[in-house]
């Protein structure tokens, strides 16, 4: 089993397009979607799971899709607040990896209110990468570590690359050991660039909103027959 699922969440667009309805109504159902998979990653015992939401270079969308995007963000993060998403309840915890500060106060405000640290054995840790660049991600660790530098706490020569996975969102987390993208797309669309060195990737023919738990399964299987190297024989 993998411990650590990456899940670009991608096809809402199109999804809508094919039934002839606006954007927005993809990224409603999609949010559906997520709701589902979290749950059922969650009774089938996976540790995390990091979800792509939105990515610093979605920003490009035309303006009223970003403000859809973020409205619907808000509704779901009151509701999950609401229903307190966490251990008790539901066995899940919510987390947000991503550059918070351009996203809207009001949002930014219950991003902060349900980040939650003590973590149980039997809970599933719910990332959702939100305003997420890997790019942007690595370059903050770096600027990090090289203020470091300046004041000489550390040596140049002594950074190592666990200083650099410190300094990232997923710190202390383990690397996604498969990524799954739906939509048919081939690509990372910089998400977890660094994370994803050694991570097996799964495309599946399918766009997120129709993305179901068999989908899922499918895709963990395909894992477990795999055999990871790691460079090694
Ligand atoms: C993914 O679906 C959701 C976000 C990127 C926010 P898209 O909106 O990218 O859907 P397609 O790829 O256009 O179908
Ligand atoms: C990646 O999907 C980002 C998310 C799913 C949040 P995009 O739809 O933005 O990726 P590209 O543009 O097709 O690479
Ligand atoms: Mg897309």
């Amino acid at each position: 089993m993998p411990k650590h699922i990456g899940i670009i969440m991608d096809g809402n667009g199109r999804w809508a397009k094919e039934r002839g309805l606006p954007r927005t109504y993809g990224h409603v159902e999609g949010a559906k979607v997520f709701r589902k998979i979290s749950d059922y990653c969650h009774d089938i015992g996976i540790e995390v799971v990091t979800f792509y939401a939105f990515s610093t270079e979605n920003w490009r969308r035309p303006p009223t899709e970003v403000a859809a995007l973020m409205k619907l963000f808000k509704e779901y993060l009151v509701e999950a607040d609401e229903i307190k998403f966490d251990r008790q309840k539901s066995g899940l915890i919510l987390r947000f990896l991503g550059d918070t500060s351009a996203i809207p106060k009001e949002l930014q405000k219950l991003v902060g209110a349900t980040q939650l640290d003590a973590i149980s054995p039997d809970t599933t840790i719910i990332n959702i990468a939100l305003n997420y660049g890997g790019r942007q991600e690595i370059l903050r660790s770096v600027k990090q570590i090289a203020e470091k530098v300046e004041k000489g706490e550390l040596k140049a020569s002594n950074i190592t690359e666990d200083d650099i996975s410190a300094g990232l969102y997923t710190a202390g987390m383990p690397d996604p050991d498969l990524i799954i993208r739906p939509s048919g797309e081939l690509r990372l669309s910089n998400f977890l660039t660094w994370q994803s060195a050694y991570s097996e990737l799964y495309f599946a023919d399918v766009l997120w909103p129709d993305f179901t738990t068999d989908d899922l399964d499918a895709a963990i299987m395909d894992y477990a027959k795999r055999n990871r190297r790691f460079g090694g024989v």
